[in-house]
């Protein structure tokens, strides 16, 4: 069973790593790892593979950057070759970025069923770049694995059959429990310990900073605002930026910090960090304030106070049981929820059910499970192995805890109906 899983860009890496583990020990299993090139400095791809031991891809597609549709379409027509060449059973995608979507309509395009990880998410906002692919990822999708229940109800929303959506918990919270003991112990980044008007001191309280959202950072004015407040609140609190290169770029030319070293009192502007430095500092900060989405969700598991700088999310279990709190575009707000951290008044929250760090192991046994049998069966051969016969007719549902065993998995012969799995 040959399985393409595509990535691109820095979050993909931290879901696919965990997936791509748990593939390797079923021996049946042949996953073949595609990078996009949509991310390409070292410090966006190439430290995550380290730090997350990832094997080396079979191919990088080189696309870099460009427009949404430029990126998107770039990637189809390269990807479409290897497609043909590597013939898989199945392609798996992850997330909500360019590649993700570029990657999902390539497989649908070629007949091939598609897995989507982290589906069913939903801003609600379609200014979004991100909500784009996922609404139309999920489309295409014909297994929808599920990270918190408000994905499900999305799906159904949008008539997806509930047959092909799996609650399966969060692979990205799969990545936190396996790696966070060595992001423990992981050297502290050298551009933090180097001394001088900015220097953070890290055995203190800090906070930590990460914005790259267009919305947020794209409009100067808005920048500006928020820097305005990440100001205030540093004056009380040592922040922490690693800066995206969009946000670097946006820096430069509002003149908010123009380089690593010339950082505002109290704000510690540094380049991206790799995935074990950053996972370090975030476990042991004070507070983080954020715009990403994977953050929200680290923060959650955490049990670290964050302020998100949005007016929307796309993961409200961060918000109902989590410790996130939304405070929009809005720099006063900022300010007030900080100090309300810094007084001991932040939220409190526990970790959702589900996100037990077995949620890849509950999707590699789903897809064995549904797509094996399959081609055990006479009737398969690629391309017959249609994927709304492979969905209509696995049914697979966990209830919680390790949730390693599934409840129920039922796979029944297209032509007659039979049942073919369980044997
Ligand atoms: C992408 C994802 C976003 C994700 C983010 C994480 C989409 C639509 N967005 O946004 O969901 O949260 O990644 O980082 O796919 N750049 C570099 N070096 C790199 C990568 C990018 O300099 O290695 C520059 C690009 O040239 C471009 C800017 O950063 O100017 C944005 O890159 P792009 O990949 O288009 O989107 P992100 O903002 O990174």
């Amino acid at each position: 069973m040959r399985i393409l899983t595509v990535v691109g860009a820095r979050p993909n890496f931290v879901k696919i790593a965990p997936l791509l583990d748990e593939m390797r020990r079923y021996p049946e299993m042949e996953a073949i790892l595609v990078h996009t090139g949509q991310h390409y400095d070292d410090e966006m791809s190439k430290d995550f593979f380290r730090d997350l031991e990832i094997p080396t891809p079979y191919l990088n597609l080189g696309v870099g950057s460009g427009t949404a549709v430029a990126q998107t379409a770039e990637i189809m027509l390269r990807l479409e070759p290897v497609v043909e060449e590597t013939q898989p059973d199945l392609v798996v995608v992850v997330g909500d970025v360019n590649s993700t979507l570029a990657a999902a309509l390539t497989a649908a395009k070629m007949g091939l069923p598609l897995a989507h990880v982290e589906a069913g998410l939903r801003s609600f906002d379609r200014a979004m770049p991100e909500e784009v692919n996922r609404v139309l990822t999920d489309a295409l999708a014909d297994f929808l694995f599920v990270s918190e229940p408000s994905g499900v109800e999305n799906l159904l929303s949008e008539g997806r059959p509930e047959e092909r959506i799996y609650l399966v918990g969060n692979v990205m919270i799969d990545a936190l429990d396996r790696f966070l003991p060595r992001a423990k112990r992981h050297p502290i980044p050298s551009e933090l310990q180097a001394r001088g008007k900015s220097h953070v001191d890290l055995t203190g309280p800090y906070g930590l900073v990460t914005l790259h959202r267009p919305s947020t950072v794209d409009n100067l004015a808005t920048f500006r605002v928020i820097w305005a407040a990440l100001e205030e609140i540093a004056k009380e609190l040592p922040l922490i930026f690693p800066v995206h290169p969009r946000t670097q770029s946006r820096m430069v030319e509002g003149e908010l910090s123009g380089s690593w070293q010339d950082a505002s009192d109290g704000i510690r502007v540094v380049p991206p960090m790799s995935y074990l430095e950053f996972l370090r500092l975030q476990s042991e900060a004070t507070l983080m304030i954020t715009d990403s989405g994977g953050v929200q969700e680290e923060t959650t598991a955490l049990g670290i106070p964050c302020l998100t700088v949005r007016e929307n999310t796309e993961r409200p279990i961060t918000l109902s049981e989590g410790t996130n709190l939304l405070v929009g575009l809005n720099g006063r707000r900022l300010v007030e929820e900080a100090r309300k951290i810094l007084r001991g008044e932040g939220k409190k929250g526990h970790v959702p059910e589900l996100w037990d760090g077995h949620a890849s192991a509950r999707i590699v046994r789903t897809l064995s499970g549904a797509i094996l049998p399959a081609k055990a069966n006479p009737n398969y051969a690629l391309g017959g192995l249609l994927p709304d016969r492979i969905a209509q007719s696995a049914a697979l549902r966990f209830s919680g805890g390790d949730g390693r065993e599934p409840q129920s998995c039922v796979l029944r012969n297209p032509a007659d109906s039979s049942v073919i799995y369980p044997a």
